[in-house]
């Protein structure tokens, strides 16, 4: 017999279907806090083993442990089979000889005998092991056997593996730091909303250091070599949902399982944006990759059809990914592409409308009231048009009220504001209040160029630490800003 049709039939099945998508999305989100929470003791373990610590202070195990000793605070164990005591702090010859249990491993001894010792770390029932050695699956077919051995060991005792050949994490909250480069040759960024991933350790280390010149807040950092166990989509899927991360860039060779990635990927940048710098581009360049990390760079089109499906935004140098992430750790998404202009010098408005056009978005037809307001306080030399050119006698009140009035217009959906600080009717400390006045009132992205070099500079500080992202061209403000425009778009699912 026909079941009846009828609201209450047809309302049934479809409670029933929404019901179980509820209970199948919770299910998938238990799946990927279990994931996560496996990555967590990279982070912030209770306790960590140097093994391969060191008293001699030219060696790897040296560094790592005084990193350790200087400002982690949790339990440290220090192992090495030839001493007994190293930077006043007991040592232990082996892991087995420890009274306590360790959660994070950090192994810096040479390649042959990473296996032996990691077999030691799985009967400690050590959670995760952090890999520095070299001479893996990078240097052949020999390293190659030996780097697997290490991933059926893990398996066999549940051992998260970052690396080999890696340098590992560095944490600015819970201090877990284990890169091998002493501190007075870098010096660790303060904590901050950005995290990077990187395969290189060498492209993770020029990054810290041009963040910790530039007072640039880091969250979280993994340098993860060879990607044996752990690797870029376990990391992204971790961060995702690490509440100090902001935004998340990554330095890639290769992938090593397209499909993960791409569907982690997609995930995540429905919530956090997601840089991503990929080498490998050429045949040189994939084949300096593969003797690097062992990569396979893969096709750089199927690359840049996985970033256009993933919404991550792509980025060709090291300089484009530093400026994108500060604007995407600071400043809001746009709702739209229309971008108000506001400058001191006619000059700079030229070049960044030519920048505008050429990042895809468009400079705001700015409303007739917003005009008409400004007209009856400005001088008759100032330019009432997109960009609005407030004269070179501009003091800090007439940026005030042109500021003001294109954040009420609603045809605006960002600004950019390029002062020459240079000027003497521009009051510079107050100049900054000014600005920062507006943070918090708005929700248009802002970003400022500040051409130019000592005094430019100095008021860039604090606008950074402010976290107002500033630029010294306006090719640069454009780029960074129309990240948030394409975030803007994905967040608005356009
Ligand atoms: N357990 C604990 N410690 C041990 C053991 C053991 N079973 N056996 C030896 N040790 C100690 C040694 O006694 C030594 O300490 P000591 O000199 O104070 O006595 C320490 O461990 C290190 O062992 P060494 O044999 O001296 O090795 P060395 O320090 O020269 O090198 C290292 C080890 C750094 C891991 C090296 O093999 C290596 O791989 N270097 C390259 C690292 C690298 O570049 N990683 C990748 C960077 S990121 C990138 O660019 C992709």
């Amino acid at each position: 017999m026909a079941r009846p049709c009828g609201p209450e039939n047809t309302f049934k099945p479809l409670a029933v279907l929404l019901f179980t998508t509820k209970q199948v999305v919770k299910a998938m989100e238990k799946e990927v806090a279990k994931r996560s929470q496996t990555i967590t003791p990279f982070f912030n373990p209770r306790s960590v083993a140097v093994i391969g610590a060191s008293g001699k202070q030219k060696k790897i195990g040296y560094v790592i442990a005084k990193n350790f000793i200087e400002s982690f605070a949790g339990k440290i164990f220090l192992i090495n089979p030839n001493a007994r005591e190293i930077l006043s702090h007991q040592c232990y010859p082996s892991l087995s000889s420890v009274p306590e249990e360790v959660e994070l491993a950090v192994i810096a001894v040479p390649a042959k005998i990473v296996g032996e010792v990691l077999e030691e770390c799985g009967e400690k029932g050590v959670k995760a092991a952090v890999i520095i050695s070299s001479g893996f699956k990078e240097s052949g077919s020999d390293g190659a056997k030996m780097e697997e051995e290490l991933v059926m060991i893990s398996r066999k005792y549940n051992i998260r593996l970052m690396g080999p050949n890696c340098m590992g994490v560095f944490d600015s909250s819970t201090m877990v730091d284990t890169l091998f480069i002493p501190r007075y040759r870098l010096k660790r960024p303060p904590r901050g909303k950005i995290a990077f991933i990187s395969q290189s350790g060498a492209s993770g280390i020029a990054f810290l250091d041009w963040a910790a010149g530039e007072k640039i807040g880091i969250s979280k950092f993994a340098s993860y070599g060879n990607a044996a166990d752990v690797d870029e989509a376990d990391l992204l899927e971790f961060l995702a949902g690490d509440s100090e991360t902001k935004v998340i860039a990554m330095y890639l060779e290769g992938i090593k399982e397209g499909r993960k990635f791409a569907s982690v990927a997609r995930e995540v940048t429905k919530n956090k944006p997601v840089i991503v710098l990929k080498s490998g581009a050429t045949g040189s360049g994939a084949r300096a990759a593969l003797s690097h990390t062992g990569s396979l760079s893969g096709s750089d089109e199927i690359f840049n059809a996985v970033v256009k499906q993933t919404g991550m935004i792509r980025v060709y140098d090291w300089e484009e990914m530093f400026d994108i992430a500060r604007a995407l750790a600071y400043q809001p998404g746009a709702r739209g592409n229309r971008v108000a202009v506001i400058t001191n010098g006619g000059g700079a408005g030229v070049m960044i409308a030519d920048e505008i056009e050429k990042q895809g978005m468009k400079l705001a037809d700015l409303r007739e009231k917003t005009l008409s307001g400004l007209a009856a306080k400005f001088p008759p030399h100032v330019t009432l048009r997109n960009p609005m050119d407030l004269g070179g006698d501009a003091d800090n009140e007439r940026f005030q009220d042109a500021l003001g009035a294109v954040i009420e217009d609603d045809s605006v959906d960002s600004i950019i504001l390029v002062c020459i600080p240079h000027t003497p009717s521009i009051d510079l400390e107050s100049f900054v209040d000014m600005v920062l006045d507006t943070k918090g009132k708005n929700d248009k992205p802002l970003t400022i160029c500040l051409p130019g070099g000592r005094v430019s500079l100095e008021i860039r500080e604090l606008f950074e630490e402010n976290e107002i992202p500033t630029y010294p061209t306006p090719a640069r403000a454009a780029l960074s800003l129309s990240a948030l425009v394409r975030y803007g778009r994905l967040k608005n699912g356009a």
